[in-house]
């Protein structure tokens, strides 16, 4: 994918980077903002740039980072106002305990709170702190103050910190920054805001005994890849998964194993639910009884299981307009077993793959797919990354979502 049409692509993010050692983590930061195709502008305080020069930045970003306020930056006397005002969004990471005071106070000493002063776009901070001074009364008072104004804070995590001790004041790993910054533009302007969408992922895993399961080969690539759109879209996302270990941020995860655990978890949430998208290879058939211990070679000699079937999940879910979207994983007659499934889990959309591909299907990052509709309609999406079919798919589901009011 070319940043041109990346998941941020045409966003303007400013990223203030204020003294802390995490510095160097806002390079990983901006590195993955500008692959991810937005325009970033960097604003740094001079203690930041203790730890980190300005021109790491401006080579990962090709422009010139706002340091010096009295550095003629082309527009000088306003070039705070021209950032504040191009800005999609604000980001500060690392945050120190010493920058959020400054905010809180309203400060405009350096480039960064001076931005954050001037901007109305929204204001994420990701601190970065020993846990003392993070906890201390005083930072406490700027957080709740900072968020009563607006401000979303990412963390920051518990952990090892730079002092040696272990508590909370690791700033946030980067992926999960971005991922925040992703979804937080999604909520202000996605055209899924105030959607809710379940969509289900990887291979469930049926008990031969304690250890041992019946499985197959999905990866849960293109159910995350659609939880992660849709979440950039503006939706709140529930991905049910069976690979919660890579699950995205800023998207709840439910973490399961069996068709049944699958079920369950749907079944729970499905009735506030506007689309269910069952990306999730669910498994037809389970060992009738799971052994409680686990089975030992030789005991019982040549063994056979026995397998019941299990509940078809999509296929049992009836609430009036919610939008459902199966997946057909064939290896032959692709069209025609997909069309039967279309309307034997009466769902709105089916997504039909061609599994045997070597560059599409189970554990790749691309896919190449057919999306089929009720109404005979068919749509052939070529080779892609998972992430483009993904928007592909979210297209059609935005089609067919009711209105919202
Ligand atoms: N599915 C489901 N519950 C099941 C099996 C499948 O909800 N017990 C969903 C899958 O998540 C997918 C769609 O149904 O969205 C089709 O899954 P697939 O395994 O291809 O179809 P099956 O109905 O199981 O048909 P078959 O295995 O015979 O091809």
């Amino acid at each position: 994918m070319s940043t041109s049409d990346g998941p941020l692509s045409g966003r303007h993010i400013v990223l203030g980077v204020t003294g802390s050692i995490a510095c160097y983590k806002a390079l990983d930061i901006t590195s993955q903002l500008v692959q991810a195709g937005a325009v970033v502008d960097i604003a740094m305080t001079a203690s930041a740039t203790k730890f980190v020069t300005p021109l790491t930045f401006r080579s990962l970003t090709a422009r010139e980072p706002y340091v010096d306020m009295w550095h003629p930056h082309g527009e000088f006397g306003e070039a705070h106002v021209e950032l504040a005002r191009r800005a999609d969004l604000m980001l500060i990471a690392p945050a120190t305990a010493s920058a959020m005071a400054r905010l809180a106070h309203g400060l405009a000493d350096d480039f960064v709170s001076l931005t954050a002063l001037a901007t109305e776009a929204p204001l994420l901070l990701a601190p970065a702190m020993d846990s003392q001074m993070w906890s201390h009364a005083a930072t406490q008072f700027n957080r709740a103050l900072l968020e009563e104004r607006g401000a979303q804070f990412i963390g920051p995590a518990e952990g090892r910190l730079a002092s040696g001790r272990t508590g909370a004041g690791r700033l946030v790993e980067p992926r999960a920054i971005v991922d925040e910054v992703r979804a937080r533009l999604g909520r202000e302007r996605g055209d899924l805001r105030g959607r809710t969408i379940i969509v289900s992922a990887g291979g469930t895993r049926e008990a031969i005994d304690p250890v041992r399961f019946v499985g197959n080969h999905s990866s849960g690539k293109m159910g995350r890849a659609i939880a992660e759109a849709a979440r950039d879209r503006g939706a709140s996302v529930v991905l049910v998964t069976t690979v919660a270990g890579d699950a995205p941020s800023a998207v709840r995860v439910v973490s399961v194993d069996s068709a049944d655990d699958m079920s369950a978890a749907i079944h729970e949430r499905v009735g506030k639910a506007d689309a269910l998208i069952m990306a999730a290879a669910v498994a037809d058939y389970r060992p009738a009884d799971a052994a409680q211990q686990k089975i030992k070679r030789g005991e019982v000699g040549d063994i056979s299981i026995d397998l019941v079937e299990n509940e078809d999940i999509i296929a049992g879910v009836s609430e009036p307009n919610l939008v459902k979207v199966a997946f057909a994983a064939e290896t032959q007659d692709l069209i025609a077993n997909a069309q039967k499934k279309l309307a034997s889990k009466g769902a709105k959309l089916i997504v039909a793959n061609d599994v045997t591909a070597t560059d599409a299907g189970f554990g790749t990052d691309t896919n190449r797919i057919t999306i089929l509709d009720t109404d005979g309609g068919r749509e052939d999406v070529p080779l892609m990354t998972k992430y483009e079919c993904a928007m592909r798919i979210l297209d059609r589901v935005a089609e067919l979502l009711p209105r919202a009011d």
